[in-house]
């Protein structure tokens, strides 16, 4: 390739080069972003691990024909704070330039895979568009969820004023890297009754925490115990993709959890925890010793305390057995939900392509008001009418009738009988937390468990996580919330695993959620509870818009459909610290968010 470049420019494939040993061996040092990590040992010591300790990390460049080298612009063609896509031939890079470094990197997001071209750039990382997952730029690490694993980084060199990147053909067609991890050493694996870590529950950050564990150097056993038949899975799939069978939803494969030496007990209740014998028992009896533990048991959904409740096919969502019943039920018949949450209208949502009708049956006015407010949550309940979804508002069901012991009518207050063969009940959750009544961890008078910023217990050794807690939100003056969300789940298990690790970390992350009806995604970040007005910008009527919500002159969340990346960029800029005023929203000019916080 000679001459100058000038954009847009199509990428022109280059060569493939054979590595030398010594480039090869210094690439596979950087992938894992650092040196040789620490294991702990159950005493809490630290010592550097020999290489044969660790699992093999996929190499990056395994063989000379297995990687690819090529000039893909010229310096000039990326500003500063530009992200560009590029094509190498066997697959994409994200090509990144930040203070006049060009970075090389994975571009699809590990989580759901969003293309992170259409992310963020701020501060050293760059934000996915989609549900706010953040990757470092220098190491290709995630730093902030959902997801669990991070982005491949390449070499990159110049030369000549062009940029060069080279890539192993494996990573670019993988796009998704594990961090590197201890395995377990500890002699006692598997077959003792006492164990270093004990995790009671194995959902969202359960795993986080095991995983960071391992990351970390931590080289102990860790045992994860759940109520479920299944290893951890993707919890939010369940009401949006009813069908998918527990193999598609898992998060890991069985492999990834022997590899690793993190065992999991699965249908295996935890009952009493004896924190003065550091004992867990479990409802069959087990016992099992801990040197350090965490609750993360999440919550429990609640039911209908009505007439009938105990008729047959009427359910919440909790697992994978649960949403495929209530598709396998609805296929051409009457379903009906109880409660327009996210849950409620997500199946609701699902079943309108499956089941003959669809019926909601809410409490307010409007479904997501306390969440979203009046008129976005008018807006969205007219895309539900719009697909033949029927509402039944400022109701609730009196009974519950079957024929033959199954659920045939769902009879509301409002005297109304509707026709129902399957009924979805998504009316909250409390937290499961029953367990612990009689030990001496601190529960609330909800049941939630308090914790500081570091997920510890008011029990030295002790931490909680995800959304059986309360804990200080930094952003919002430290106030103690339960935010009980996929990504606040992750977040929480990595810092409960690091405390553990006497690393002094504190819980920082800014709230990130999302909900998908139709189609469409609803993203939302910050803590909303408590607004006084929503500013909204775009348009309603046609779902492409970004509400902000505030409290007095600050804006304290931010809801958005069509709209992206603004709720990754406002994520973006709380995370900095910055604080954002109701006037800067107010105005319609959206130009005081470009590269804010960067
Ligand atoms: C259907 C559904 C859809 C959702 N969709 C979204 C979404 O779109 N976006 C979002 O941000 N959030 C969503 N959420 C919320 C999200 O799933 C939770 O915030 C997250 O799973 C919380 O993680 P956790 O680790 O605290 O608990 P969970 O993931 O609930 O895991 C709890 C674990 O504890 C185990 N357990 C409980 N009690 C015991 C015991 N006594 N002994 C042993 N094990 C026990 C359970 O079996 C389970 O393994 C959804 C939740 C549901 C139910
Ligand atoms: S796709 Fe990137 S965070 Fe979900």
């Amino acid at each position: 390739m000679g001459g100058c470049f000038s954009k847009p420019k199509p990428v022109e494939l280059k060569i493939e080069v054979v590595l030398p040993e010594k480039e090869r061996g210094k690439e596979e040092l950087s992938a894992s972003g650092k040196g040789s990590p620490r294991a702990y040992q159950g005493n809490g010591t630290a010592r550097h691990f020999h290489t044969e300790e660790r699992l093999p990390a996929p190499h990056p460049y395994p063989g000379a024909q297995d990687c690819v080298e090529a000039a893909i612009c010229h310096v000039k063609d990326l500003e500063n704070g530009q992200m560009r896509e590029v094509e190498l031939g066997w697959g994409k890079v994200l090509l990144v330039k930040d203070n006049g470094e060009f970075h090389a990197l994975g571009h699809k997001c590990p989580h759901y895979g969003a293309p992170l071209v259409k992310g963020v750039l701020s501060r050293g990382r760059v934000r996915c568009p989609w549900h706010g997952a953040c990757f470092n730029i220098g190491t290709g690490d995630l730093e902030d969820f959902p997801g669990l694993d991070s982005l491949h980084k390449f070499q990159v060199k110049i030369e000549k004023e062009k940029v060069y990147v080279r890539a192993s053909k494996q990573a670019l067609q993988l796009q998704r890297r594990t961090k590197v991890m201890a395995k377990c050493i500890s002699p006692s694996a598997g077959h003792s009754s006492s164990t270093n870590v004990l995790i009671v529950g194995a959902g969202a950050a359960g795993l986080v925490c095991a995983e960071t564990l391992r990351q970390e150097g931590f080289s102990d056993r860790i045992v994860l115990c759940t109520l479920d038949r299944h290893l951890p899975y993707d919890r939010p799939k369940l009401s949006k993709s009813l069908d998918a069978q527990p193999e598609q939803l898992a998060l890991r494969p069985k492999e990834f959890f022997r590899a690793y030496g993190i065992e999991v007990l699965t249908e295996a209740q935890v009952v009493t925890v004896d924190v003065r014998n550091k004992k867990v028992v479990f409802k069959d009896g087990f016992k099992l010793e801990y040197s350090k533990l965490l609750l993360a048991p999440g919550s429990s959904p609640k039911m209908l305390s009505c007439k009938g409740k105990e008729v047959e096919n009427v359910f919440t969502i909790r697992t994978p057995e649960d949403a495929n019943r209530v598709v396998r039920l609805a296929r051409g018949r009457n379903a009906v939900v109880v409660g327009a949450g996210f849950l409620g209208m997500e199946v609701a949502a699902y079943l309108t392509e499956k089941a003959h009708s669809v019926s909601v049956v809410e409490l307010e006015e409007t479904p997501f008001r306390r969440f979203l407010g009046e008129r976005v949550g008018r807006a969205l309940m007219k895309m539900f009418e719009n697909n033949r979804v029927k509402f039944y508002m400022q109701t609730e069901v009196s009974e519950l009738r079957a024929q033959e012991g199954k659920l045939k009518e769902v009879v509301l207050k409002s005297s109304k009988v509707v026709r129902a063969d399957v009924c979805v009940v998504g009316i909250g959750a409390v937290p499961a937390t029953g367990f612990l009544r009689q030990s001496s961890i601190n529960l609330d008078s909800r049941g939630f468990i308090p914790v500081n910023k570091m997920m510890q217990t008011n029990v030295p050794g002790v931490f909680a996580a995800g959304d059986a807690v309360t804990f200080p939100l930094a952003w919002r003056n430290n106030r103690k919330v339960n935010i009980p969300h996929w990504q606040m789940a992750h977040a929480q298990g990595r810092v409960a695993a690091q405390n553990m690790l006497a690393q002094e970390a504190e819980i920082s992350t800014v709230p990130y959620l999302w909900t998908a009806m139709f189609g469409r995604s609803l993203r939302y970040a910050g803590y909303g509870e408590g607004f006084d007005d929503v500013i909204i910008q775009g348009d309603l009527e046609e779902l492409k818009f970004v509400a902000f919500y505030t409290k007095g002159d600050e804006v304290i969340a931010v809801a958005s459909m069509n709209y992206d990346p603004i709720v990754s960029k406002v994520a973006e800029v709380l995370a900095s610290g910055r604080a954002i005023r109701k006037r800067e929203v107010e105005t319609g000019d959206m130009s005081w968010l470009t590269g804010k916080g960067s």
